[in-house]
């Protein structure tokens, strides 16, 4: 008889999905990032032309797909408050078609895992006809983004072999902190000067690896309220709506649970009109700045039947919450409230019978238009 070896079993070792494994190794890859571009001392590794370039433009536009669209949502917070460089994020096949360039120096950014995206790689053409400069950062050398664009960074995150993205995910921020924490100290701005950027990814480790440990909640969780679901909201503000919508293209893509991330003071005006008796939201709080109006949002859910999840920083924690996050600096806490999202993503699949690593009708790398 024959026993069919998946030819990477060897490397998924005791895991039962890569998924899993990959889930877990991010704590690890924040540590690689770590070692991989920051000094001894604090100050960063990064190329002097790639800054040099950075320093000459007025906008950044950050252009990706699917989930590492989702990683620039949250560099477009950094880059903004650390660097003080307008930018805009695009979804690739959207920025396919020309939107107007409201800038005289552009820099563009391809946030990619794979390198290959057929949509990134088509905006990628583009610019470079244009003549301006472009930065990918992913987890393949050589690849396609990688080679055509003036400057490349790697993620180091080791292969990602599940469709559904996770480390790349935190990686793709980790490092936009990393750049951005150059990039400000080159134009001298004291928000980037003053942010220990090594320090803050290190709680971030930590943070995770907690996280990680504790998934046995997250199993149960998924099986009291997400076991018969055919719908669920993921809920926030700022960059905890950045974080909603990750969270719900990975509950989508392996559990096919029809799921939406939103902006909590936004259901009001019309969303909320598909809450029903029982329909999960899991509502993400780790901006003291926002913690109350998201608080209330859930409360109007709640009032609706909503079975609320919350998802909740330990410094604006409430009594009931949850899942209590480790603190880590506000600009990074997706790299944290990711985590129980990956996870419930995962046991709501692998509870429901699916292969988690291959989820129905999708591929790794989407080399297609
Ligand atoms: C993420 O879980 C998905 N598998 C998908 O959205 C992916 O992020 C997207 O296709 C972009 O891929 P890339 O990062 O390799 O460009």
């Amino acid at each position: 008889f024959h026993i069919d070896m998946d030819p990477q079993a060897a490397k998924k070792g005791a895991y039962p999905y890569y998924m899993l494994k990959e889930i877990d190794e991010q704590p690890g890859v924040m540590r690689t990032l770590i070692q991989e571009y920051v000094n001894e001392d604090g100050s960063v590794k990064i190329d002097q032309e790639l800054l040099d370039a950075l320093s000459k433009a007025d906008r950044l536009y950050i252009v990706a797909a699917g989930t590492s669209y989702h990683a620039g949502l949250v560099g477009k917070e950094l880059f903004e408050k650390l660097a003080h460089i307008p930018t805009e994020v695009h979804v690739a096949s959207e920025f396919a078609y020309n939107p107007p360039l409201l800038s005289e120096k552009p820099f563009f950014i391809f946030l990619t895992q794979s390198g290959e995206t057929a949509d990134s790689r088509q905006v990628l053409t583009q610019v470079n006809e244009w003549g301006y400069p472009s930065l990918t950062i992913t987890n393949v050398a050589n690849s396609t983004l990688s080679r055509e664009a003036t400057y490349t960074l790697l993620l180091h995150a080791g292969p990602e072999i599940a469709v559904a993205s996770t480390k790349a995910y935190t990686a793709q921020i980790a490092l936009e902190a990393i750049l951005v924490k150059a990039y400000g100290e080159a134009k001298n701005i004291k928000a980037a000067k003053d942010f220990d950027v090594a320090g803050e990814l290190t709680k971030v480790a930590n943070g995770m690896q907690e996280l990680v440990d504790e998934k046995g909640d997250i199993e149960k969780i998924a099986q009291d309220m997400f076991a018969t679901t055919r719908n669920a909201f993921y809920i926030g503000r700022g960059v905890d709506y950045a974080l909603a919508q990750e969270a719900a293209l990975k509950l989508k893509e392996v559990s096919y649970v029809q799921t939406e991330g939103f902006a909590s003071g936004e259901l009001k005006h019309g969303t909320i009109a598909l809450i029903e008796e029982g329909t999960p939201v899991v509502a993400i709080i780790t901006d003291p700045k926002t913690a109350a109006h998201t608080r209330s949002n859930a409360q109007e859910v709640i009032a609706r039947g909503a079975n609320v999840l919350f998802i909740s920083s330990r410094d604006v924690a409430a009594e009931g919450d949850q899942i209590i996050l480790p603190e880590v600096d506000p600009l990074l806490s997706p790299l944290v409230s990711v985590v129980p999202t990956q996870l419930l993503a995962y046991y709501v699949s692998l509870q429901r019978g699916y292969d988690v690593d291959k989820p129905r009708n999708l591929a790794k790398s989407v080399t297609v238009e």
